[in-house]
């Protein structure tokens, strides 16, 4: 993923994710207990970026120290923040989640990558920082996903699970935890997520270093594909610790 990391940062700027950023967890930030805000698989791109302003304490966990130096880089342009933020290399299931309080945590484009048993597990970790009122964001690659093919051995090889609604209320399930909003969305690469994913071919192409233009063009024609990527955002608030 590396030379992907480098195309997206190359091609967005800071202004463009924090334009871009869509946080539905803006209409509830009243209703925010006590204690950190915390995205786990933060990369480059992070709702921590909506609560430079606030005095909490922001915590940004990713296991790739490419992405949270890019991260730092970005956050480092705001120059009158006096945020207090720490950003950790810790690797989901493996290492310890920080120990303290957690009001708000983002699980945005993370769960994909675990299988449903691993979900179940991270759900037990992240609970031990939660109390009554904590926040859980989710966004995660939905049944409807392109790439979801059942009939297909190699299907869960990538991304290890593609979500329904029932699989994330069987995570948090409803004695614990209640729903507050969900959603399904199907949408298109823009303009400049489809030249990143371009950007991203031709480093990769130099990287196995082909450097034959018609061979080149041949390859990316082929993968440069904007295939409508289909998502599930729910937000879920913590009722009780059991
Ligand atoms: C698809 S990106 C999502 C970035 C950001 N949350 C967003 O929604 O745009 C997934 C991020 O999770 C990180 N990641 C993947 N597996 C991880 C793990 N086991 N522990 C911690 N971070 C992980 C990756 O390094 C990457 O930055």
């Amino acid at each position: 993923m590396r030379l992907y990391w480098e195309a997206y940062s190359e091609t967005f700027t800071i202004e463009d994710l924090i334009r871009g950023m869509y946080n539905p967890l803006r209409d509830y930030e009243d209703e925010f207990i006590d204690g950190a805000i915390v995205d786990i698989g933060c990369g480059q791109t992070t709702f921590l970026f909506d609560y430079l302003n606030t005095n909490r304490k922001l915590i940004g966990i990713d296991n790739d120290q490419f992405q949270l130096d890019q991260l730092k880089n970005r956050l480092d342009t705001f120059q009158n923040t006096s945020a207090n933020i720490e950003l950790l290399n810790f690797t989901l299931l493996t290492d310890a989640l920080p120990l303290e309080t957690y009001s708000v945590v983002f699980l945005a484009n993370i769960l994909h990558f675990f299988d449903f048993e691993q979900c179940r597990k991270i759900l037990s970790q992240l609970k031990m920082n939660l109390v009554p009122g904590s926040f859980i964001y989710v966004c995660c690659h939905s049944d409807k996903y392109y790439m979801n093919d059942p009939s297909n051995p190699e299907n869960n090889s990538y991304f290890k699970h593609y979500f329904t609604l029932a699989d994330l209320d069987a995570l948090f399930i409803a004695s614990d935890f209640e729903r507050l909003m969900y959603s399904e969305t199907e949408r298109l690469s823009s303009k400049k997520e489809m030249q990143t994913q371009e950007k991203w071919l031709e480093k990769h192409l130099d990287y196995l270093e082909i450097f034959d233009e018609s061979e080149r063009e041949l390859i990316i024609e082929e993968h440069l594909i904007n295939n409508p990527e289909a998502d599930i955002i729910a937000i879920y608030r913590l009722l009780q610790q059991n």
